[in-house]
């Protein structure tokens, strides 16, 4: 992309109502635009980093197997008759009717939605287990939508459900999920920590949350310090191997982690006291196993080995994907802006010309960009009559991870300059060396 003709609104000024980094940020950068309150459009660059956290988030639930499905944001108001939840949730609920006065509403979750699909095609445990998910728009009448993207009231989310015959298969669903989310979150370069939580308006008895330590996070978190070492890194699993799921369960919970909800004072005080930890964290997912709570009303029944017929055991898990793109930059920034990870950055690297229209550097910035595009990359090439200082600005505030600088004094002694956004160091070095190591940097 050519920054002449992309459209990249960015703002000189500081928001005054955003309160935080990542709202000031995405503003600022040209991420979004407020619609309405907790509403937001999302411009070209925000819109690409909501893909890349898309398509990540996809790649590893189908890496776990589970089967993506789409379904509509408005619901009936019927099916939430029947698992008694359309009384039960409240005002967050955005209810309305259509032309034929009929009551629908538009979906802050799917648990009915997806027992309605599951009851009306499968009758057999020879068809489990079977886990569904979609990443859709939700809608919730958040009573205070704030900082952003963070806490919005239509905002985007990955939810999956798994039907499984037995409670051992479910909970076997649910360990699947939490290696899915460790392994998810480390690809997008955030460590999100999984803590005990409280089930909400779900239900349910086993549930976690994870959570981006951030001062800026609306939950109040106490963990042992020994927690944040942890890491999932590249090792292999087998979704399907019980004992590995569940020992990569044992290995990410056995510590104190927990949310205010489910603080408790006298087994955090058994914590050497140099390793506990009282912080904020920012919620960016979370899993439940909540049994029969859905299938029983509804009716999601399965035929046993021994041809009973028995409700199925269910559980849901949810990633915030739009919360993810502020949670990201919550972690993620400096005071000139944004520094993306690798894994979601919106182009791989910029390119800076700092002599539009010299005739050599215009060749140069020209031959790397059809270098890092013909590796498959995708580079945004900052090729607008503007003083360098304004150019490094826009950079540093759209937080690429790798700039390469390119004028006609360093191609006179035959180099370009590449500079580590989150680092702030450069180096010099020949334009194909240049290409070579940003080609390196994302393995292609
Ligand atoms: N209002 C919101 N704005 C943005 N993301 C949200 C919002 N509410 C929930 N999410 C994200 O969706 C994920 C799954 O939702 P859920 O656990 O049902 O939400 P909650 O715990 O807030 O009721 C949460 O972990 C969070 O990352
Ligand atoms: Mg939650």
């Amino acid at each position: 992309m050519r920054l002449s003709r992309y459209f990249l609104p960015v703002l000189k000024e500081t928001p005054a109502d955003a309160q935080i980094a990542s709202h000031r940020l995405m503003l600022r950068a040209g991420m979004i635009k407020q619609a309405s309150a907790g509403n937001y459009s999302w411009l070209p660059l925000g819109y690409k980093v909501l893909q890349n956290i898309t398509n990540i988030v996809h790649e590893e639930q189908q890496r776990a197997g589970h089967i993506p499905i789409l379904m509509p944001t408005l619901q009936s108001a019927d099916l939430w008759r029947e698992s008694g939840r359309y009384d039960a949730y409240g005002p967050e609920m955005l209810r309305m009717q259509d032309r034929h006065g009929r009551d629908m509403l538009y979906g802050p979750t799917n648990e009915e939605m997806v027992t309605d699909i599951f009851r009306s095609h499968v009758g057999s445990y020879k068809d489990l287990p079977l886990t569904l998910y979609h990443i859709q728009w939700k809608f919730r009448d958040e009573i205070r939508p704030r900082f952003g993207v963070m806490r919005g009231r239509e905002f985007y989310m990955k939810d999956g459900y798994n039907f499984d015959l037995t409670k051992e298969d479910a909970l076997h669903a649910y360990n699947r999920h939490l290696v899915s989310y460790l392994r998810t979150y480390e690809r997008m370069g955030l460590q999100a920590i999984p803590m005990r939580a409280d089930s909400g308006p779900i239900g349910g008895d086993d549930t976690h949350e994870f959570l981006v330590l951030a001062e800026t996070g609306e939950s109040e978190v106490f963990y042992d310090s020994e927690i944040t070492d942890l890491r999932f890194g590249d090792r292999e699993i087998d979704y399907d191997s019980v004992e590995q799921c569940q020992g990569v369960l044992e290995e990410f919970t056995s510590r104190y982690a927990r949310t205010d909800e489910t603080h408790d004072e006298d087994l955090f005080n058994q914590i050497p006291e140099e390793r506990r930890r009282v912080a904020r964290g920012i919620e960016v997912g979370q899993i439940f196993y909540f049994g029969t709570k859905y299938s029983e009303p509804m009716g999601a029944t399965v035929q046993d080995s021994e041809g009973n017929k028995v409700p199925v055991h269910m559980g849901s898990h949810g990633i915030g994907v739009s919360r993810l793109v502020g949670a990201l930059i919550e972690a993620n920034h400096d005071d000139k802006g944004i520094i993306w990870p690798e894994g979601v950055t919106p182009f791989h690297a910029g390119i800076v010309n700092l002599r539009q229209g010299d005739a050599e550097t215009d060749k140069a910035c020209e031959d790397i960009y059809a270098a890092l595009t013909a590796a498959g990359l995708e580079p945004l090439y900052d090729d607008r009559d503007e003083r360098a200082g304004g150019k490094f600005a826009t950079m540093d505030l759209i937080g690429l991870p790798w700039r390469v600088t390119v004028g006609p004094r360093g191609l006179k002694n035959g180099v370009v300059e590449l500079t580590s956004r989150r680092t702030g160091e450069s180096e010099e070095l020949a334009p194909e060396m240049a290409v070579a190591r940003i080609k390196e940097i994302y393995g292609v």
